[in-house]
């Protein structure tokens, strides 16, 4: 794992924004994997303003989104689909047919979640995956006992989720407790991946990802295992890691073709 750490989310998020932007500029046809959530919000604002100040050009881009919540409705407030939309989709250019979000109203979602990974595979596979990480070390929406291996499914959130994510909802009666979610499986076979973590809340989900066990009880440290991961964290969620002063030094000898953006 690359390991990057910057003293504010700001700065974690335009260091994002740049991985992803130079992907695009040097391979505008590229598969991007995409993650909603409270942290890659600055990071689509400034792909954003990338776009509309520097010419940054999603017109070639196919994207698929890590998770949708089963039974909301695409325009439903809290669904990923409108999430997506408004905060980046109807902000570029990219073209309508080449987004995926999976469809948590599917009529027959084991058929969906089977359609959706042959979507992928069609399309040559996700080049670069942008992840968050839950507080309970989850990513996509792929919760702590979980398979290593699996595949686009509909997965029941943790209670630790729940709670997490109650503020977005009126009231607990709202929240959707299952969800269709790209698998693990899925997500390791990016070519890339990058994952974005801030604050406190989630310093021990990020010691656990880059300093525990590979172990399905924090599925992000599966990670571990992938070949070309950068985990790009704040100094918050950097606190509890036991060896920052390392992951600075590697980065501080990077070749420059090693770097990262
Ligand atoms: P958050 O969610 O960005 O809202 O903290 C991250 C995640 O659950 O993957």
């Amino acid at each position: 794992m690359e390991i990057l750490i910057r003293d504010t989310p700001g700065e974690v998020a335009l260091l994002g924004a740049s991985i992803l932007a130079g992907r695009i500029r040097r391979h505008p046809r590229s598969i991007l994997g995409l993650a909603t959530g409270r942290t890659p919000v600055r990071l689509y604002r400034e792909l954003i303003r990338r776009h509309r100040e520097e010419g940054l050009d999603f017109s070639g881009v196919t994207t698929f989104n890590l998770d949708e919540y089963v039974g909301l409705a695409p325009a439903h407030p809290q669904s990923y689909h409108r999430y997506m939309g408004e905060h980046f989709f109807d902000h570029v250019n990219a073209a309508p047919g080449s987004v995926h979000v999976p469809d948590g109203c599917a009529s027959d979602l084991r058929a969906h979640c089977l359609d959706y990974e042959r979507a992928i595979a069609t399309a040559g596979g996700i080049d670069l995956q942008l992840l968050g990480i839950g507080s309970n070390g989850h990513i996509g929406f792929n919760e702590p006992t979980g398979s290593l291996r699996s595949r686009t499914w509909v997965k029941i959130l943790s209670e630790k989720t729940l709670q997490d994510n109650a503020s977005h909802f009126g009231s607990p009666g709202e929240q959707p407790r299952h969800v269709v979610t790209m698998g693990i499986g899925t997500i390791l076979d990016a070519r890339q991946c990058v994952v974005l973590a801030c604050g406190a809340a989630k310093s021990h989900a990020v010691k656990a990802m880059i300093e525990g066990p590979v172990s399905a009880m924090c599925p992000a440290s599966v990670l571990q295992m992938h070949p070309r991961t950068t985990v790009i964290v704040d100094r918050e969620a950097a606190a509890r890691l036991d060896h920052p002063e390392h992951y600075c030094w590697v980065e501080s000898h990077q070749l420059e073709w090693q770097r990262h953006a």
